[in-house]
C-alpha cells in the first residue's frame, strides 16, 4: 500500500517494448535527428491540432519547466505562480539559475490557484522601468499541487490577464494528462486553444520511464531552446530512446487510458476516506492525487497495516492531514484494503 507518489512506479510494459524496438535499430542520427524523434514531432502537432508547434524531449520536469521559462521571459523578468508551484519550491532555483536570473513571484489564490485579480493587480502595480522586474510570464501547475485542475474557461481568463499585461503563459503539466481525463475535453482544449504559450508535458509520472516534452505554440518562442538545452546538459546524443518512450506513450491514447486508471483509483481511495468519521478531504479530487485530513487514530491504524503516503500542512488548526498519490498502475485491492484499514481503525 505505497501511496508516496506517482514516481514510485515502473514503467509501462509498452513504454518498456517501445524502448526494446527501438534499440534493435543498429544506428540512429544522435542528438535528436533520428526517424523517431521525427515522428513524435508530427505525432504532437496530430495530437495538439496544431501545425507548427515545436516540441522538444527532455528526461525530467524541472529542465523542462526552467529551460522553457528562460525562453519566455528575460533574466529581469518576473514569472508569477502560485506560493506552493513546483517551479518556486521544489526546483532548487532551476529556473532563476536558467533564467540567469529570472525572478519567481508568489502570488496566493486557493485550492493551488493563484488569484486571477491579484495577480492583474501585482503584474501592473510595479513600475515598468529599468529599475523594475518586468512581468514576464505565468506559470501554473496542471494538476496543481494541491490536485486540483485549471478548467479551460479558467485558463482562458487568466491568459487574458497574461495577454492585457504583455505575459506569457506557462504550464507545467507534469500531471497535464490527468486533468485533461479529468475534464474530459480535447488537447487543443486544455493548452494552447485556452492560451496556453507553452506546456511542459509530464510522461515519466504516468507511464514513461524518464520523457518530459516541452512544447511552444508559438515556434518564435522557442528560439532559444535548443541552445538553452545543450548548454544545460540536457540534450541527449541517444534521443530516440526519449522519444520512442513519448511516442509509445500517445500512441493509442496510452496517456489517456493510465491518467484514467490513476484518477479512478483516487476518486475511489478519496471517497472511501472522505466517507470516515472525522476524515476531511482538503480540496475536490480533481486528478490523481487526494489530500486528507485524518483522526490520528486513523493514521496509526493505516501505518500499522504498512501504509505509506505523505504528511501534508493542514488547513485548518491541529488538523492533521495526508497526501496520498495513485498512479497508473495502482492496484484496486491495495486502494479497498487501505480503505478497510482505515475503517478498522473507527471501529476499535
Ligand atoms: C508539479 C510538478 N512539476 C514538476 C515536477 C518536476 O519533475 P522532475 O522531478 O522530473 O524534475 C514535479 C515532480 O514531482 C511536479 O510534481
Amino acid at each position: 500500500m505505497d501511496f508516496r507518489s506517482d514516481n514510485i512506479t515502473g514503467a509501462h510494459p509498452r513504454i518498456m517494448e517501445a524502448l526494446v524496438r527501438a534499440n534493435r535499430q543498429r544506428a540512429a542520427t544522435p542528438y535528436g535527428g533520428d526517424e523517431i524523434t521525427e515522428r513524435l514531432q508530427a505525432r504532437v502537432r496530430a495530437v495538439f491540432e496544431h501545425d507548427r508547434l515545436v516540441a522538444f524531449p527532455v528526461v525530467t520536469g524541472t529542465a523542462a519547466n526552467a529551460l522553457s521559462l528562460a525562453c519566455i521571459a528575460p533574466p529581469w523578468g518576473a514569472v508569477f505562480c502560485h506560493p506552493q508551484a513546483h517551479v518556486l519550491v521544489d526546483e532548487a532555483n532551476a529556473p532563476e539559475f536558467y533564467g540567469a536570473g529570472l525572478k519567481l513571484v508568489a502570488i496566493p489564490g486557493p485550492a493551488g490557484k493563484l488569484d486571477i485579480a491579484t495577480l492583474g493587480k501585482m503584474a501592473g502595480a510595479g513600475g515598468r522601468g529599468v529599475h523594475n522586474p518586468e512581468p514576464s510570464a505565468v506559470s501554473i501547475s496542471q494538476a496543481s499541487e494541491c490536485g486540483t485542475t485549471w478548467q479551460p474557461d479558467e485558463i482562458r481568463a487568466l491568459a487574458e490577464t497574461c495577454r492585457s499585461q504583455t505575459m506569457r503563459l506557462h504550464m507545467d503539466g507534469t500531471r497535464f494528462a490527468n486533468s485533461l481525463a479529468f475534464v474530459g475535453c480535447s488537447p487543443p482544449e486544455l493548452s494552447w486553444k485556452a492560451g496556453v504559450d507553452v506546456l511542459c508535458l509530464g510522461a515519466s509520472k504516468n507511464g514513461a520511464l524518464a520523457a518530459e516534452l516541452a512544447i511552444f505554440f508559438d515556434p518564435a518562442m522557442a528560439g532559444e531552446f535548443e541552445r538553452r538545452r545543450k548548454r544545460g546538459g540536457h540534450l541527449l546524443s541517444k534521443m530516440r530512446f526519449v522519444s520512442t518512450q513519448l511516442e509509445a506513450y500517445l500512441d493509442d491514447d496510452l496517456w489517456l487510458a493510465n491518467a484514467r486508471h490513476a484518477n479512478g483509483m483516487a476518486q475511489r481511495l478519496g471517497g472511501g476516506l472522505a466517507a470516515l468519521p472525522g476524515c476531511r478531504l482538503l480540496y475536490p479530487i480533481e486528478a490523481n492525487e487526494i489530500f486528507v485530513a485524518l483522526p490520528d487514530a486513523i493514521d496509526a491504524a493505516l501505518k500499522r497495516a504498512g501504509a505509506k503516503y505523505h504528511p501534508w500542512p493542514g488547513e485548518r488548526p491541529g488538523e492533521h492531514a495526508y497526501r496520498f498519490v495513485t498512479a497508473f498502475d495502482t492496484d484496486q485491492t491495495e486502494v479497498d484494503s487501505l480503505v478497510v484499514a482505515a475503517r478498522t481503525a473507527r471501529a476499535a
